[in-house]
């Protein structure tokens, strides 16, 4: 019996999380949320955070059923721990106390400040029965930047390159500038669109000329970064036509422009440190980091970095500049038209 209740409470938590994942590049720096509202073992309502600033998704569960006797003896799901604060919205809690549902099942807590177990708290104090910490992981997997920036107090990191059959991720000699495939890049586009910023280094943005936006997929662009010391970038560069925030980090003093804005900082030690501090500093939850070697090396030698997503493609280079190593947990790895995907943990 007991396992049976188990199931089903699970079946929904596990739709819950899959309604939040809906919210994956919108909801930014809230994180992602879903609910279900279960009655009788059938789901009588569910909604997700669609966006920041929009309704929470516990409001978009609740808001659909028109008729309160629908809330008694209903059990309510939700990924995050519900809200006590007023932020761009009215508390989740109050409204779940206001249509007297009776039980409340949370994956996890909210480690952000102003709520950190005082919704929880604030439920039980109003007669609610409250059951946390229901597939605790996964909604931990769920919001890994959210979670990862109050943490850790800096974004979540991934780092992210190509790299030849042979291990090179550039040469000179080759003519096609691309050595992964179009379905990688397009994969690519999509992340850029779910990660708040990008980063890569000068030489890159001196060789390739990136733009660094989303063009093989629909979404918002990522505010690109770049570091460029003694600020040799030429403002004819795609990265400096101010069509997307851009951040560069440079020891210089230059004015910002629009859309473009330069810090200035010491690069004599902790160089990415400094640079995350900044980052945090302006809320941005997660960065994903585009290469050159030099760079993605900087990154793993001050062990700043989650996530690594390597493409070993279809290509050989022969000679050129060889591939950073990475000495991380391989998760899985997942063909990708003609390369391989290969993800790894810290
Ligand atoms: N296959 C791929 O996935 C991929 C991805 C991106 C790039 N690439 C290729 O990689 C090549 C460039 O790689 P790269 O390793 O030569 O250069 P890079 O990483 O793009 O840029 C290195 C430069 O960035 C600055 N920089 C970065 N991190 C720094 C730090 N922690 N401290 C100080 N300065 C830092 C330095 O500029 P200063 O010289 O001003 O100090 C450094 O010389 C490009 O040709 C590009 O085509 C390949």
């Amino acid at each position: 019996m007991e396992n049976m209740e188990f199931s089903l409470k699970k079946i929904f938590m596990e739709r819950a999380i899959q309604l939040a994942r809906n919210g994956l590049g919108t909801t930014s720096p809230n994180p992602m949320v879903g609910c279900v509202i279960e009655k009788n073992g059938v789901v009588i309502s569910e909604g997700w955070h669609y966006k920041f600033g929009m309704n929470h998704a516990e409001v978009e569960a609740i808001n659909k059923i028109k008729d309160n006797n629908s809330f008694v003896n209903s059990t309510l799901y939700v990924t995050l721990e519900p809200c006590i604060h007023f932020g761009k919205t009215s508390p989740c809690v109050d409204l779940i106390i206001k249509k007297k549902i009776p039980i409340v099942v949370i994956g996890i807590r909210d480690p952000y400040q102003k709520v950190n177990g005082l919704g929880i708290k604030k439920l039980i104090n109003n007669g609610i029965k409250v059951v946390e910490n229901f597939l605790e992981d996964q909604c931990l997997v769920l919001n890994k930047r959210f979670f990862t920036f109050h943490k850790k107090n800096r974004p979540y990191i991934i780092l992210k390159w190509a790299q030849s059959n042979d291990g090179f991720i550039y040469s000179s000699n080759r003519k096609n500038k691309w050595i992964s495939g179009e379905n990688a890049r397009q994969l690519n586009h999509k992340w850029r669109s779910e990660e708040d910023s990008i980063l890569v280094g000068k030489k890159t943005v001196l060789n390739d000329n990136p733009k660094l936006n989303v063009r093989k997929w629909d979404g918002k662009n990522p505010v690109r970064i770049f570091i460029d010391k003694k600020l040799n970038i030429p403002d004819s560069y795609f990265v400096l036509d101010g069509t997307q925030k851009t951040i560069i980090f440079t020891e210089k003093n230059k004015k910002n422009k629009k859309n473009i804005e330069y810090i200035c900082l010491s690069f004599k030690k902790e160089l990415i440190k400094n640079i995350l501090n900044q980052l945090y500093r302006r809320n941005i939850q997660s960065l994903i980091v585009e290469g050159g070697k030099n760079t993605l090396e900087n990154f793993i030698k001050e062990n700043m970095w989650d996530e690594c997503r390597v493409f070993v493609c279809n290509t050989t280079l022969k000679c050129g500049i060889e591939s950073p190593i990475i000495k991380g947990k391989m998760l899985k790895s997942v063909n990708i038209g003609k390369d391989i995907l290969f993800y790894f943990s810290r």
